[in-house]
C-alpha cells in the first residue's frame, strides 16, 4: 500500500497518486518534427525567460504582419500589461490576407461535416471573400471598431466567418455557446452591452432542429442595446423575423461587395470576450487583446501540435469556448493550416461518429476532451473497431485532468499506440496552451501536462505563499507575463484584480493545485476551492477520481468533501458505472480498491451511483453542485445557469440509491 509523500499540513495538499508510466516520444515523430531535440527546447525556454522581451519581440516580427511596427515589446507590471506597444496588426489580416500573398490561397483552410451529413470545403481564397463581404455587412448594419457584436450559432463554416469579420474592422465579438438558455444570452449581452446579435434559425442536435431563433427573440426583449439581428437559415424552419431588427444572412451577403481591407489595429485592442463562469456570481466576460494573442495561439499551435502542411487538423470543441477560439479559429488559421470542423454530436447517428469521420476525411490531429473519452469508453470499443484510424499521428486532450486510465485508452484505442499524446493545461484566462508536452521531444506520463512552454514561468505556493517542494500540492501561479494574458474581466476591473492578482501579490493566480515532481513535470490537481480536507491532510478530487476510474466497473467518478464532525470533512464520491444495477458488494469492492491504489486516508465515504454525473455545457464536472447535495443541502444557492442538464439535480438528490 502506499502512503502519501510528505508530512501531512495544512497548507500542503498530499500527493497520493502514484503514476509510473512512461511513454517516449515515437523516433518517427522526433525525425519530422518542429521541435526535435532536448537541447533545443532549452534554448527557447531559457531564452523565454531571461530575454524575455527580445524572444517574444523576435517572434512577433517573424510571425505577424505589422500595419505599424511596434516600438516596445512590453510594458507594465503585474496586471496592467501591455505588449508590443506602438504596433498596429489585425487577427484577420494574419489568418487570412498574409497566406493569400504567399500564395496558398487555393489550399483548403475548412473541412466542414453537417450532423444530417452535408461537407462544404472553404479555400483560403474562398474564406476571405466572405470573411469580407460579412465584415461589410456589419459595417452596414453600423458596427465600428469597438462596438461588441454577440454571436450564437451552429457550428458552421459562417460561425468562423462571423469571428473574422469582426476581427477584421476591430469589433469585439462575445460568442455565446449554442446551448445557453435565453436568459443566459440576455445576461451576457447586456453584460457586454451587444450592438448586434448573429444566429441561425435553428441547429441540429442528434438529429432533432433546436430552434435558436426563438431562443434570441426571448433574449432580446431583455438586450435592449441590440439593433439588430442577423439570421442564418440553416435549417428551414420557420422563424418570425422582426421588420427593422431581424435580417437574413444571404440577403445581407447578396448585394455586398468582397471587398474590404483589414483594419489597422494596435496591438492591445480588445479582440473579443469570452464569457465563463466564475464559482460564484455572473458570468465573467475574459477579455482578450489582438496581437499578443494572436501570437500567443499562432505559436502555440506550430509548437505544441507540429503543425504540417500535409495535416487535417480536428478540434472537436465548440466555438463557444476558448478553445474554438483559439485551436479551431485564431491559431490554426494564422499556421494556414487545414481544419475539420464538425457541426454535431458525437453519437448520431451512431456512436462511431467521431472514428467515421476520421476515416473518411483521413484526420491526421484529434484534440478532444477527456470528458469525451470517458463516454468512448463507456460506449464501448466495438464502435471504434469499425474503422481505420491509421491517418491519426497525434492526439490532444484539453479541458480537465484526464484519468491515467482513461489517458491509457485513448494511446492503445485511438492512437495505436504509435500517437504522442499531447495533454494541454490552460484556461480561458490564458488565451492559449501553457503548458503541455511537445509531442517530437517530451516522454508522457498520464495524467500529467508535462512541462511549461517557452514563456511560461510557472510558480506553486502553499497557503504562506511560500514555494511547495518537490511533489507538494499547491496553487498554481504564473510569474511572468505572457502574450496571450487576459487584459481584464469586461467591466468589472476591480474583480479581475481580487481575483486574479492579490492572493499571491505579484503572480497571476490560476484557481488550480498543481503539484511538480522531480523530472519537473506539473500534474494539475482540481481546482483550488474543489480540495478535500480528511483529518488535516488535504486530497485533490482527481486523484481519488483516478483511482475509481481505474476500476473496470467505472466510467466516471466525481469526488467531493463533506462536513464531518470526526474528520472536518468527509469524502463523498458519486460513480456512473459501465454496468446495469450495481449492486452493494461494488461499493465496498471500490473502497477496497481505493484503499489498495492510494491508500486509508482517501477510501471513500459515501459513494452514490448515478446514471450521470452534473456538468457544465463544456464538459466539466460541477463538483460545487455536488459538495451541496453530499452535505444534503436542500437548496442550492449557486449559479446553475451552466449547468447542462437540470434534471441530473433532481436525480441526484437521492432517488438514484
Ligand atoms: O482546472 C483547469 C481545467 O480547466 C480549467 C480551465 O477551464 P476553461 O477556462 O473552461 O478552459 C478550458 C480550455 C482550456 C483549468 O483551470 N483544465 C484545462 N485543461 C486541463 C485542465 N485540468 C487538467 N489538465 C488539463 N489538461
Amino acid at each position: 500500500m502506499s502512503t502519501p509523500s510528505g508530512n501531512p499540513s495544512a497548507s500542503k495538499i498530499a500527493n497520493v497518486m502514484q503514476e509510473t508510466r512512461v511513454f517516449p516520444p515515437p523516433s518517427q515523430f522526433t525525425r519530422q518534427a518542429l521541435i526535435s531535440s532536448e537541447a533545443q527546447y532549452r534554448e527557447l525556454y531559457e531564452r523565454a525567460k531571461h530575454d524575455r522581451d527580445g524572444f517574444w519581440g523576435d517572434l512577433a516580427r517573424q510571425q505577424l504582419h505589422w500595419f505599424r511596427p511596434f516600438e516596445e515589446v512590453f510594458v507594465g507590471e503585474g496586471h496592467q500589461v501591455a505588449w508590443f506597444v506602438g504596433g498596429q496588426t489585425n487577427l484577420s489580416y494574419n489568418c487570412l490576407d498574409v497566406h493569400l500573398d504567399r500564395a496558398l490561397g487555393d489550399r483548403t483552410a475548412i473541412v466542414w461535416e453537417g450532423e444530417p451529413g452535408e461537407q462544404r470545403r472553404l479555400t483560403y481564397t474562398e474564406l476571405h471573400r466572405e470573411v469580407c463581404k460579412f465584415a461589410n455587412v456589419l459595417k452596414r448594419l453600423g458596427v465600428q471598431t469597438g462596438d461588441v457584436v454577440s454571436i450564437y450559432m451552429p457550428m458552421t463554416p459562417e460561425l468562423a466567418i462571423a469571428m473574422l469579420a469582426c476581427a477584421r474592422i476591430g469589433a469585439i465579438h462575445s460568442v455565446i455557446f449554442a446551448g445557453f438558455s435565453a436568459e443566459a444570452v440576455a445576461d451576457r449581452n447586456q453584460d457586454a452591452r451587444a450592438k448586434v446579435q448573429l444566429t441561425a434559425d435553428g441547429l441540429y442536435r442528434r438529429g432533432k432542429v433546436l430552434p435558436l431563433k426563438d431562443t434570441i427573440d426571448e433574449a432580446l426583449t431583455k438586450s435592449p442595446t441590440v439593433q439588430h439581428c442577423v439570421v442564418l437559415q440553416r435549417v428551414g424552419n420557420d422563424v418570425s423575423m422582426q421588420v427593422g431588427r431581424d435580417h437574413w444572412w444571404h440577403d445581407l451577403m447578396a448585394a455586398t461587395s468582397a471587398d474590404c481591407p483589414a483594419t489597422p489595429l494596435d496591438s492591445e485592442t480588445t479582440s473579443f470576450i469570452l464569457y465563463t463562469s466564475g464559482s460564484t456570481g455572473k458570468p465573467k466576460g475574459i477579455r482578450h487583446t489582438t496581437a499578443g494573442y494572436n501570437l500567443w495561439v499562432k505559436q502555440t499551435f506550430a509548437w505544441v501540435f507540429d503543425y504540417k502542411p500535409t495535416d487535417l487538423f480536428w478540434c472537436t470543441a465548440d466555438c463557444g469556448w476558448i478553445t474554438g477560439h483559439s485551436y479551431i479559429v485564431y491559431g490554426p488559421l494564422s499556421n494556414a493550416a487545414t481544419i475539420l470542423m464538425y457541426e454535431g454530436a458525437p453519437n448520431f447517428p451512431a456512436e462511431d461518429r467521431f472514428w467515421d469521420i476520421i476515416e473518411r476525411h483521413r484526420v491526421t490531429i484529434l484534440y478532444t476532451a477527456p470528458t469525451a473519452i470517458r463516454a468512448f469508453i463507456k460506449w464501448g470499443d466495438h464502435h471504434v473497431d469499425k474503422h481505420d484510424l491509421s491517418s491519426l499521428r497525434l492526439l490532444g486532450t484539453v479541458g480537465e485532468g484526464i484519468n491515467p486510465e482513461a489517458w491509457m485508452w485513448y494511446h492503445r484505442k485511438i492512437g495505436g499506440e504509435r500517437c504522442p499524446i499531447v495533454d494541454t493545461w490552460w484556461q480561458t484566462e490564458t488565451g492559449g496552451i501553457m503548458m503541455s508536452p511537445l509531442p517530437g521531444i517530451t516522454p508522457t506520463k498520464p495524467g500529467s501536462c508535462t512541462r511549461p512552454l517557452p514563456g511560461v514561468v510557472p510558480l506553486i505556493v502553499d497557503e504562506d505563499l511560500q514555494p511547495v517542494e518537490t511533489d507538494h500540492g499547491g496553487m498554481l501561479c504564473i510569474a511572468q507575463p505572457w502574450p496571450g494574458m487576459l487584459r481584464g474581466i469586461w467591466g468589472d476591473d476591480a474583480r479581475f484584480v481580487q481575483q486574479y492578482w492579490t492572493r499571491v501579490p505579484g503572480n497571476y493566480l490560476t484557481g488550480d493545485n498543481a503539484r511538480c515532481d522531480s523530472d519537473g513535470y506539473y500534474w494539475i490537481m482540481g481546482r483550488i476551492d474543489d480540495v478535500i480536507n480528511v483529518s488535516g491532510h488535504r486530497l485533490s478530487t482527481i486523484e481519488i477520481e483516478s483511482a475509481l476510474v481505474s476500476h473496470p466497473a467505472v466510467a466516471e467518478a466525481a469526488a467531493v468533501g463533506r462536513p464531518d464532525d470526526l474528520k472536518g470533512q468527509a469524502i463523498a464520491v458519486f460513480v456512473t458505472v459501465k454496468i446495469a444495477n450495481p449492486s452493494a458488494e461494488l461499493k465496498d469492492e471500490l473502497k477496497a480498491h481505493v484503499r489498495k491504489e492510494i491508500g486509508a486516508l482517501a477510501v471513500p465515504d459515501d459513494i452514490r451511483f448515478t446514471s450521470a454525473l452534473p456538468k457544465t455545457r463544456s464538459g466539466k464536472i460541477m463538483r460545487r453542485l455536488l459538495r451541496d447535495i453530499a452535505a444534503g443541502k436542500e437548496d442550492i444557492s449557486q449559479d446553475t445557469s451552466t449547468l447542462e442538464d437540470y434534471s441530473i439535480l433532481a436525480k441526484l438528490r437521492g432517488d438514484e440509491e
